[in-house]
């Protein structure tokens, strides 16, 4: 069984959103990282600063390839498994199984030989359409039909929180599950990658209609990505995280359609949210497509055993994420 030390981290998926704003926190509390990432869907600006860190080491692979952890000539004491691809909203869905599947498999077979710690990713997407809302971690996940490709990513990651407990039992070392519950923030993808936020703000950057899918109805809980990473940090650094699944998340639930409104206001924009509503079967293109109608967190178990609740109010994060974007995308508007 490893030990309480937490300070040697390797981070999968370094370059990417969660990653890079990791790896600020590790290194502004000492650690060293090593960081992976096949900057697929992560760019390496997100990490530029600290390309030439003494405490950071950054590596361009592919977690898919057995070859990349063999040829690590590194011990961890901590591994953070952050590298996925992501919602195959209506395609994508082999790339969604197999990255998120052999990846993961690579790198618990590296945390057995190493007899690490592994922090891994999971996500809200896992309760699927439970009516028990608020989600608890010990709760029922409802998935829907397998003819529906978005439910691959549920299910990759439910297989992996599988694998990581089955791992943990047989082979002695400490895993953590974390469900994250829609993170945004400086760093986010300006794409439909990193949630409706980022295309709402791109949508009102641009002054073009904002797209909504279904009726807008749909709830969900955003949590800013400094809330996220705190709770990210402290299961890496708390013995008492491990074996334990964790909602991490905040708590305020809001429709969809709602947080084009706050976006557009928080624009300074006078004139009311130009908003299109697309029919699910419109978009899906033929492909059968179900939504999670609401998603909210119990984060009782998180507070307890990690100290995390999510600080930073809506209105305020959403404000940072739309200036933080704005300035990204002020040269293409130009
Ligand atoms: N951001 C959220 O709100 C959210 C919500 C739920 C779950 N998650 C999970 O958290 C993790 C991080 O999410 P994110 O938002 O930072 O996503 P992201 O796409 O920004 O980051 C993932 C990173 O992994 C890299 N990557 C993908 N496949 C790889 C491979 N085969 N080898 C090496 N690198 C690879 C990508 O290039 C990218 O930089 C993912 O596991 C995701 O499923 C995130």
């Amino acid at each position: 069984m490893s030990s309480h030390n937490t300070n040697k981290v390797l981070v999968t998926g370094v370059a990417g959103f969660l990653g890079s704003n990791l790896l600020k926190k590790l290194i502004d509390n000492g650690h060293q990282v090593i960081g992976i990432d096949n900057l697929s869907m992560g760019r390496i600006e997100n990490i530029q600063t600290y390309l030439d860190h003494p405490n950071f080491n950054f590596i361009e692979a592919d977690i898919v390839d057995p070859g990349t952890l063999e040829n690590l000539n590194h011990s961890f004491d901590v591994i953070t498994h952050l590298a996925a691809f992501k919602i195959p909203r209506y395609g994508n869905a082999v790339d969604t199984l197999t990255i998120n599947a052999k990846g993961t498999e690579n790198i618990l077979d590296y945390a057995k030989e190493n007899q690490c710690k592994c922090v891994l990713a999971s996500t809200s997407d896992v309760y699927g359409m439970s009516p028990d809302i608020p989600f608890k971690e010990d709760g029922n996940c409802l998935i829907g039909n397998s003819q529906v490709p978005r439910w691959a990513y549920a299910v990759s990651k439910l297989f992996d929180e599988h694998l990581a407990l089955a791992y943990m039992e047989d082979y002695g070392f400490p895993v953590v599950l974390l469900r994250f519950f829609g993170s945004y923030g400086p760093h986010q993808h300006l794409t439909w990658w990193g949630g409706p936020q980022s295309v709402f703000i791109d949508c009102i950057l641009r002054d073009q209609e904002i797209p909504i899918h279904g009726d807008g109805s749909q709830t969900r809980t955003f949590t800013f990505v400094d809330d996220t990473v705190e709770g990210i940090y402290q299961s890496i650094i708390r013995p008492e995280a491990n074996g334990e699944i964790f909602n991490i998340g905040a708590n305020q639930e809001i429709t969809i359609l709602e947080l084009a409104q706050l976006l557009k206001r928080i624009s300074g924009q006078s004139n009311e949210a130009n908003i299109k509503l697309i029919p699910y079967d419109r978009i899906s293109k033929g492909r059968k497509y179900q939504d999670v109608m609401r998603r909210v967190p119990d984060t009782t178990k998180a507070s307890n055993i990690l100290g995390f609740t999510a600080k930073v109010g809506l209105e305020e994060g959403m404000k940072r994420t739309f200036e933080w974007q704005k300035s990204q995308t002020k040269e293409a508007l130009q």
